[in-house]
């Protein structure tokens, strides 16, 4: 099972802030997979710092060039991601952008998890074969009510839409139960942000919420 942690653009999991809760989330025994998605900017610096993979939040499809101001894939390759978090509902990309943000990510051997908002959005996003999909409802992120607890269609309409790809959930996922609801309707992991990155204790509520993977 994947814990995947966004550490989104909070203040609490940016610069030095970020490997500080990177060191306390890499402090978990846990069978599962932790994965922390920090910003672009943070990534050579949690690279040297964490053991835990790492997924930038987002890369460009752009060669290294002359593309003033893009992240391009290769150098978030070279600064120690080791996957790519793509379309998530605070950065959507196109079709075509998605398609060719796949290719050349996959060219540097890079993981690729795509979210999703919908269950037909999902349906054409398995069309690139990303390593996982992340069904996401935008309207639900940031809150206190878990996808599993108020649209477990949501995640079960995906699974039906989704074959051969890990389907992994987020938006809303607070405690153990949220994990264990998600994991009974059949995801392989939870795509989390608010529940750990803005904790007193991360580590304690990070290892709660794996405790629902049981
Ligand atoms: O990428 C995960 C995120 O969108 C979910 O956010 O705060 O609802 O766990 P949150």
């Amino acid at each position: 099972m994947h814990l995947v942690i966004n550490f989104k653009t909070y203040k609490e999991a940016s610069g030095e802030k970020a490997i500080n809760l990177a060191k306390k989330l890499e402090n978990i025994k846990s069978k599962h997979t932790i994965i922390l998605c920090p910003q672009q900017i943070d990534i050579a610096l949690l690279a040297k710092n964490t053991t835990l993979p790492i997924f930038v939040q987002h890369a460009d499809f752009v060669e290294k060039g002359q593309t003033t101001g893009w992240i391009p894939t290769e150098s978030v390759k070279k600064a120690g991601a080791q996957g790519t978090l793509l379309n998530h509902s605070e950065h959507k990309l196109s079709f075509n952008q998605l398609k060719k943000t796949v290719e050349i990510a996959r060219s540097f051997r890079l993981k690729i998890i795509i979210c999703a908002a919908t269950p037909d959005e999902a349906k054409n996003i398995a069309l690139l074969k990303p390593d996982f999909i992340a069904i996401e409802p935008p309207e639900l992120i940031g809150g206190n009510i878990s996808v599993s607890t108020a649209k477990p269609e949501l995640i079960t309409d995906t699974l039906k839409q989704v074959k051969n790809i890990p389907v992994l959930c987020g938006a809303g996922i607070k405690k153990k139960s949220d994990v264990a609801k998600a994991v009974k309707l059949g995801v392989q992991g939870v795509l989390v942000a608010s529940s750990v990155v803005l904790a007193k204790n991360p580590k304690n509520v990070a290892e709660e919420l794996l405790k629902g993977f049981k």
